[in-house]
């Protein structure tokens, strides 16, 4: 056999295996952008080598047909959709069929469903399977709330079938998930598993159990007095199925583009998950004249947005240890691009975590990076596994300076470094943080820079060995600062022909004068000595006093003195801190040395104290919320949800957590769920985040 035979068979039995797995396990051994990448060679193959042309997995739609469900047969087939990844291929697509108009709607990712209606009345439920053949899921979708059992109106036909896509919203998920975890199974791994897994069931009554949705997108076996997809639409609608209402009809491909950029920049303010865009030639009979080929119509073209889950190798679990000591594992990945970044590294929280998610060093696993979100890993794909795979073992002793790890507390998950004065990571975690924007936003102090002043490289002793000297800090102290030289792979300090590391000047020029960022360093340091009181006190890395506590305590007390001075009592009379908070405060004060780099920064002439504050309380609540309990719910586009309670804060609110009958308004945002229902529920104001800017520019008159 040539090469090309071989490489086509290959691709084919690993198509149908994954098609299989999906279809049949509702497992995911590959990410979906790989999978696409098969399905494109392939086609290429066959398109240049018309010759091997056979029965091959590209002329046909979906899985094997299961054994659990009954088979149905479709009274005409279900089809899939081509796909388009980029601007260019997506105008081909509009040339090929020669122009608008065009309906755009959000691609859902869900499973596809087959409703048929006789008489009006719904008798019958199938999943696509391979497109001719599907699933009989009648008793579990007569569970769905959203799906009429008899359709509205009279002006139905005899018999139809319905199209569309079952599915689960995104918080109606993280719930399920959760309850699952609590119940001791495993969790899915994705809203579209969960919509898989939960219609998929053999008793109807677990289907029941579960918030499933669905959308219709069109029909078959009916030619009604209709003359296009939008009409389709208020047609199924005005039958009381439930249709989409983010659908637009534009005239040219640029405006299908346009609307395909959009939605691709607010695809996390949908409820529910979306892979894209179907883009539909509006009118009905344009359709019927393009047709379809064996698997899709030539009149709708599915545009993919970049993947949010990927699967790839889980290299080593690593522990980092961070700036209050807590020792967190990271997975060091194979990178992969994922929503349109490279990830390398993914936090896994702490050894209990390892162990839910079940990974193991060696895995292939899932990973998941949803826009700006964190990217997290969701977990190994156990059918990849070869026997080469390892536990990670958590170690016992600190990875930087070898103290033994430890709970701070009986029962917390969490271990510590309990070396919190000398232990390099957590003094060069610190001093990154006084410089990030959450406490003094210094320029030149950011994680490269903190790792040279704190990095013991023998015999050379750190730069810094506390951050009490970090406001004393002078040329002639930077200037013989060195750093390690860094392998750009592996990240691992590089070394020279003797065995030891390379390590290079980091503040000093080549001959000996100082570098830009030395006197950028030395006078962005002169000018944090005198920002805002709350944010010297963030920079003391106190636990639990981020910017929101630290603004509402220096408001209060006016000075690091008096809040040093106080009573937890007192402490936690402040709006917005709690026992645990005050108490923290106190702990922190208790340490001489921790009094020793108030000592020092006080004698380096750093301001710990509000100009012109005249002691605790005497700041008058005066702002536009004074006396007002807000809560901020959802997700915040011009700022983040901390930022706009911070707002709530300088302007004499307080920023609740939950809402109660004393809520005076809830600010919601894209994502809201329980709060909101609370709040609807109790018949407290809602205002989006437009109106809480009007509300708060007002403040500022
Ligand atoms: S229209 C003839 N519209 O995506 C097929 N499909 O990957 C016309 N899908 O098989 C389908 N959202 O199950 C259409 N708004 C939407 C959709 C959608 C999701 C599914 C559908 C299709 C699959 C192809």
């Amino acid at each position: 056999m040539s090469n090309v035979a071989e490489r086509i068979e290959e691709l084919r039995t690993q198509i149908e295996r994954f098609r299989n797995a999906y279809y049949l396990e509702n497992e995911t051994l590959i990410s979906d952008a790989e999978y696409d990448a098969l399905e494109i060679e392939l086609r290429q193959l066959e398109a240049e080598h018309p010759e091997f042309a056979q029965e091959s997995p590209t002329q046909k739609v979906g899985g094997a047909a299961s054994e659990v469900f009954s088979p149905v047969r479709h009274r005409e087939q279900m089809l899939s959709l081509d796909n388009a990844f980029s601007e260019e291929e997506f105008l081909a697509w509009t040339q090929k069929v020669e122009g608008g108009p065009f309906l755009c709607e959000p691609k859902i990712d869900g499973l596809a469903v087959s409703l048929t209606y006789e008489n009006g009345v719904l008798t019958k439920a199938a999943t696509r399977g391979d497109g001719e053949v599907g699933e009989d899921v009648t008793a579990n979708v007569l569970t769905i709330k959203a799906i009429p059992h008899r359709l509205s109106g009279n002006s139905h036909p005899e018999v139809i079938e319905i199209r569309g896509e079952v599915f689960y919203g995104i918080e109606d998920f993280a719930e399920l998930n959760a309850s699952i975890v609590t119940a001791g199974g495993k969790p899915f791994a994705n809203p579209r598993n969960s919509a898989s897994g939960s219609l998929r069931q053999k008793d109807p009554s677990v289907t029941a159990s579960r918030p499933l949705r669905m959308l219709v997108h069109g029909f078959a076996l009916w030619q009604g007095q209709i003359a296009s997809q939008s009409e389709v639409y208020s047609q199924l609608k005005a039958w009381g199925l439930p249709t989409t209402e983010r659908f637009d009809v534009v005239e040219s491909p640029a405006q299908a583009f346009e609307y395909i950029k959009n939605l691709n920049h607010t695809r996390h303010e949908i409820e529910h998950e979306i892979d894209g865009v179907v883009i539909k030639v509006d009118s009905l009979a344009r359709q019927a004249e393009l047709g379809k080929t064996s698997r899709a119509p030539r009149w709708a073209i599915a545009y993919k947005f970049p993947p949010e889950q990927v699967n790839t190798k889980l290299l080593d679990i690593r522990v980092s240890i961070g700036r209050t000591g807590r020792a967190t594992p990271f997975a060091v990945l194979a990178p992969v691009l994922v929503a349109g970044s490279e990830v390398e590294f993914a936090t896994l929280h702490n050894q209990e975590q390892v162990k839910s998610k079940g990974v193991l060093i060696g895995d292939t696993i899932v990973l998941r990076k949803a826009g700006d979100v964190i990217p997290e890993i969701l977990g190994p794909v156990i059918a990849l596994r070869d026997g080469s795979e390892r536990e990670f073992e958590m170690p016992s002793h600190c990875p930087e300076c070898g103290t033994p790890l430890a709970p701070a507390a009986e029962g917390d998950v969490d271990l510590r470094c309990s070396n919190a004065r000398s232990c390099p990571a957590q003094l060069r975690e610190r001093i990154a943080y006084i410089g990030s924007r959450s406490a003094l936003d210094i320029e030149a102090l950011g994680y490269v820079s903190a790792t040279a002043l704190t990095q013991p490289l023998p015999p050379l002793e750190p730069a810094l060995a506390s951050e009490a000297d970090l406001f004393d800090l002078t040329l002639e102290k930077l200037l013989p600062i060195k750093t390690l030289v860094l392998d750009a792979d592996t990240g691992l300090p590089k070394h020279d022909a003797n065995g030891d590391p390379k390590v290079v000047d980091f503040f000093a020029k080549k001959d000996g004068s100082a570098a830009e960022v030395a006197h950028k360093l030395l006078a962005n340091l002169e000018e944090a000595k005198r920002k805002p009181l709350w944010r010297i006190l963030v920079s003391l890395s106190i636990r639990h006093v981020g910017p929101v506590a630290a603004r509402a305590l220096c408001d209060h007390f006016g000075s690091l003195k008096a809040i040093f001075a106080a009573s937890l009592e007192e402490l936690s009379a402040v709006e917005g801190v709690g026992q645990t908070l005050a108490q923290s405060i106190q702990d922190w004060h208790a340490e001489p040395w921790h009094q020793e780099i108030l000592t020092k920064w006080a004698a380096a002439g750093v301001q710990l104290e509000t100009p012109g504050h005249a002691g605790p309380g005497s700041v008058l609540k005066t702002g536009i919320f004074a006396g007002f309990s807000i809560v901020i719910t959802g997700t915040m586009t011009s700022m983040t949800r901390e930022e706009a309670e911070a707002k709530v804060i300088e302007q004499g609110g307080k920023a609740a957590s939950s809402v109660s009958k004393k809520t005076n308004f809830v600010v919601a945002g894209p994502g809201a769920g329980s709060k909101l229902a609370k709040a609807e529920e109790l018949g407290v104001e809602v205002i989006d985040e437009a109106t809480f800017l009007v509300r708060l520019t007002q403040s500022t008159k």
